[in-house]
């Protein structure tokens, strides 16, 4: 398995550009399913997750051509069988975004349940008791969601017990080819829907309401292809700007949406960095201070992202004083701080809730990748630690960044991939 080898203590310095979101991705990609027409989507990032979406499509007869600069032409004319086998899904719980689609356009769907994760148990009721809302008959055989509709789907007024991003995703694509108008109620906010949403309204949706917690949608009879780029990863840009802060250098992230990271930028001028931000960049500069801890609470956008908490925990880790981190979204989402502890760190889980007393400096360690933003983690502690750290599993890292070492080593990080 491959590891990446880092040696600390270099002040990261330069710019780097931002990769398209996965977590935009991956739903635009299923929503290909909805037309017949051919659809171009661009800005793909070249991530693990991505091609294991497309290799799905491709198991379902969609024709699927990717060009050097990961766009990809879509074509589901061909399309043969409305199944997400498990062999798939298992690797990646995302293909749960091919449901409503398939659903909604084919009238039929058998997609294995995804599994519990690292992070958490995981469930999908959310999106199931959406989909029977719409009309869909479910059921669960044999760890498949079998789900159909005679005719069309209905639209139906839906009010998220949850706020669900993947849910609000799933069920905003089935309701753009449903009978009538539905309204989905305390939906995910997060700017991967919205930039769902302007892909969907591409290709002849009628929504409005998107970014709020209320969206509308006036189902139509058919949507025709368009050609859409995904919008810039706020996660891997915060990453970078997190690994500015925590060795102290200065960093801009240049091609990266400006306006979806305010929670960590506010964050961010809290530990004491000097953020600046342009059209289309955002830069971090530490002028060589030491972080400040601060506490972090998590919850659904427009507040602090929890995929941006573990990154925060490394943070804290080298900062001056104690931080309270609340982790409010998932169950299990402190692994990362296990391997911390291995580098020095001083944390204590308890619950929902980790305490970190910042340290002066870490000692570099082997330690283990254990889920994608927890291995981001790692990366951001093996940054600033005394000699070399060695992480391992980093195939969790490849599902999220894209060509992370080039990226960091182009900022001055020591950091390289050992193969083996
Ligand atoms: C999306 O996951 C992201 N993944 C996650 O990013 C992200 O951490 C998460 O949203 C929260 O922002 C993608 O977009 C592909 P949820 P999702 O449904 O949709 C509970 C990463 O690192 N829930 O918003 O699966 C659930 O257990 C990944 O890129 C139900 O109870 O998350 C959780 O506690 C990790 N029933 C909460 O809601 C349901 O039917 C939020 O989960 C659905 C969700």
């Amino acid at each position: 398995m491959d590891k990446l080898l880092i040696t600390g203590g270099t002040r990261l310095n330069g710019v780097v550009r931002a990769s398209g979101a996965k977590n935009a991705a991956l739903p635009i990609l299923a929503a290909t399913l909805l037309t017949k027409e051919l659809i171009t989507i661009k800005n793909l990032p070249h991530l693990h997750d991505i091609t294991t979406m497309l290799e799905l499509l491709g198991s379902m007869g969609c024709g699927v051509v990717v060009d050097e600069k990961m766009s990809v032409q879509l074509d589901v004319s061909t399309l043969n069988n409305c199944e997400a086998p498990y062999e798939l899904v298992k690797t990646m719980r995302a293909s749960i975004l091919v449901l409503g689609p398939l659903v909604s356009h084919f009238g039929r769907a058998v997609v294995s349940l995804p599994g519990g994760c690292a992070i958490g148990s995981r469930p999908v009721d959310l999106h199931l008791r959406g989909l029977e809302a719409m009309g869909a008959i479910i059921s669960v055989e044999g760890g498949d969601i079998v789900a159909s509709v005679d005719g069309r789907l209905k639209g139906a007024r839906i009010f998220f017990d949850k706020v669900t991003v993947t849910g609000t995703e799933n069920l905003l694509m089935a309701a753009t080819l449903a009978e009538g108008q539905t309204v989905l109620e305390n939906a995910a906010r997060e700017p991967e829907v919205v930039d769902l949403a302007e892909c969907l309204i591409a290709m002849g949706a009628k929504i409005t309401g998107h970014g709020t917690d209320t969206i509308v949608i006036d189902g139509v009879e058919a949507l025709h292809g368009t050609s859409y780029p995904v919008m810039p990863d706020r996660i891997e840009t915060g990453t970078f700007l997190v690994a500015a802060a925590i060795t102290g250098g200065k960093v801009r992230v240049i091609d990266t949406d400006v306006k979806s990271l305010e929670a960590v930028l506010s964050k961010l001028e809290e530990a004491g960095a000097k953020v600046t931000c342009g059209d289309s960049w955002i830069e971090v500069d530490m002028e060589g201070r030491r972080p400040k801890a601060v506490n972090i609470s998590t919850a659904p956008y427009p507040a602090f992202p929890t995929d941006m908490q573990a990154q925060f925990v490394a943070l804290n880790s080298v900062a001056d004083g104690v931080a309270r981190v609340i982790e409010n979204i998932f169950e299990n989402r402190f692994m990362h701080v296990d391997e911390m502890l291995r580098m020095g760190a001083d944390i204590e889980v308890s619950g929902n809730t980790a305490i970190v007393r910042g340290r002066t400096s870490l000692k570099g360690a082997p330690v283990m990748a254990t889920d994608l933003r927890a291995s981001a983690s790692l990366v951001l502690s093996a940054l600033v630690a005394e000699g070399d750290t060695k992480i391992d599993r980093i195939y969790h890292i490849d599902r999220g960044y894209e060509c992370i070492e080039e990226k960091f080593g182009s900022l001055g990080a020591k950091i390289s991939r050992v193969l083996n």
